[in-house]
């Protein structure tokens, strides 16, 4: 049989982001030889230097200075969108409109309504999506979601979820621009529900199952900041803190908290669940460690015990080094390509989609609603139905 074309992707974006999804594309060549392979065909920066050295950089065949010239090409069949936030549903649209398939970091849109545009766009010209809800793709997280999916916990009645940072706590710190642009809501939509909640939402969403409702609070802590574009003192709109309870369809409970003003947190994302035969913990800055309790253990011997995800058998680690040796954050990307070329090859829905981040969005979209009203708001239900996708 001929080997399929290689999938011949235009990068929208050079930051943080472009560079874990450049690297993602690189490295899956290599660790999951398949039948195609991403080809970096463009990459797009508003800054011509940048744009170029990116390129040369990370192996990029050309640069654009405009994401519109991107979707034009003929010669480009996916669009990657790794700029900030105000910019995922204008491109997404225009790709969609173009027939490319399209992957976007999260959030989707600013809002539900960007998000809900963005949805309506890639499922009407019928092309694949992905949003990057990369830590779907952890190994240890991979492996929490078979155990849920055995039954290895039971009926689940509680979580928790927990993502904190310290980073934006001086007070000289700018908002909007480059680099602070998370600051501004009119560039992210939100705060820190839209930027550290959201992968929360869809690590729950992915382990617990569908919201039906949740009752939340924000805080705004330093209330003016200097805008780095304009140069003046502007009010803060993107919130600083967030926390949330949630209801659960399945009838559970859960805890949310995220936050930029954690001094001495600078990424850490912890989740626990608990089930009626058993508990699981995670932490991110310990990412391949899974720490599980069984209550069917022996009882005399019964405790938490803490499994090393590094073995030929756990979802993933097949492709990677030797058993008991681990791997890391850039992996979760290069796994999220891994599964979409699969997914594209075997007509499978293996990765989180546009419909997925909705999902996502319209639990963030409750959460702001809750703060605002003071009262507990219900969640649309946007995802599709809550199956194992062939993790790992
Ligand atoms: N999946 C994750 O864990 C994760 C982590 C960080 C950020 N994100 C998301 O990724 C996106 C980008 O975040 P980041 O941290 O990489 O930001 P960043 O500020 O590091 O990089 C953004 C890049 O976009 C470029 N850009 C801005 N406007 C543009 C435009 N109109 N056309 C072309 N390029 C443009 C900037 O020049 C910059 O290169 C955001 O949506 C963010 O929420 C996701």
């Amino acid at each position: 049989m001929p080997a399929k074309r290689d999938l011949r992707v235009g990068l929208v974006g050079t930051g943080f982001m472009g560079r874990t999804h450049a690297n993602a594309y690189h490295q899956v060549r290599r660790f999951f030889p398949q039948e195609s392979a991403p080809e970096l065909v463009a990459v797009c920066s508003r800054d011509e230097d940048k744009a170029a050295n990116f390129a040369a950089q990370w192996g990029f065949g050309s640069h654009e200075t405009d994401w519109r010239r991107l979707v034009e090409r003929d010669d480009i069949d996916l669009i990657d969108i790794a700029s900030p936030n105000d910019t995922h549903a204008e491109i997404a649209v225009a790709a969609a409109k173009a027939g490319k398939m399209v992957a976007c970091e999260k959030p989707l849109g600013r809002n539900l309504a960007e998000s809900q545009r963005m949805v309506d766009a890639v499922e009407s010209a019928g092309v694949a999506s992905m949003v990057w809800y990369n830590y779907r793709r952890v190994p240890a997280l991979a492996l929490a979601r078979q155990m849920i999916e055995e039954g290895k916990l039971g009926r689940i009645f509680h979580s928790r979820f927990k993502f904190l940072q310290d980073w934006t706590m001086s007070a000289d710190l700018p908002q909007g621009g480059a680099g602070t642009w998370r600051l501004d809501a009119k560039l992210a939509g939100s705060g820190v529900t839209g930027d550290l909640l959201a992968h929360c939402i869809d690590a729950a969403l992915w382990l617990v199952g569908p919201f039906a409702e949740v009752c939340g609070t924000t805080e705004v802590f330093i209330r003016e900041r200097t805008h780095a574009l304009s140069g003046k003192r502007e009010a803060v709109t993107a919130e600083d803190a967030g926390l949330f309870l949630a209801r659960f369809a399945n009838g559970s409970l859960a805890s949310f908290e995220a936050t930029r003003f954690a001094r001495g947190h600078k990424a850490l994302f912890t989740l626990e669940i608990n089930g009626e035969y058993g508990s699981i913990e995670w932490d991110l800055h310990d990412l391949h460690r899974l720490q599980y309790f069984s209550h069917g253990d022996e009882s005399a011997l019964r405790g938490w015990r803490t499994i090393h995800v590094s073995d030929s058998d756990h979802p993933y680690m097949m492709a990677w080094w030797v058993p008991g040796l681990q791997i890391g954050y850039e992996h979760t990307f290069i796994h999220q390509v891994a599964d979409f070329m699969r997914g594209l090859a075997t007509g499978e829905k293996l990765v989180p989609d546009f419909r997925d981040g909705l999902a996502a969005d319209a639990v963030v979209d409750a959460v702001l609603r809750s703060a605002r009203s003071r009262r507990w708001e219900a969640v649309e239900d946007f995802a599709a139905p809550f199956n194992l996708e062939g993790v790992g």
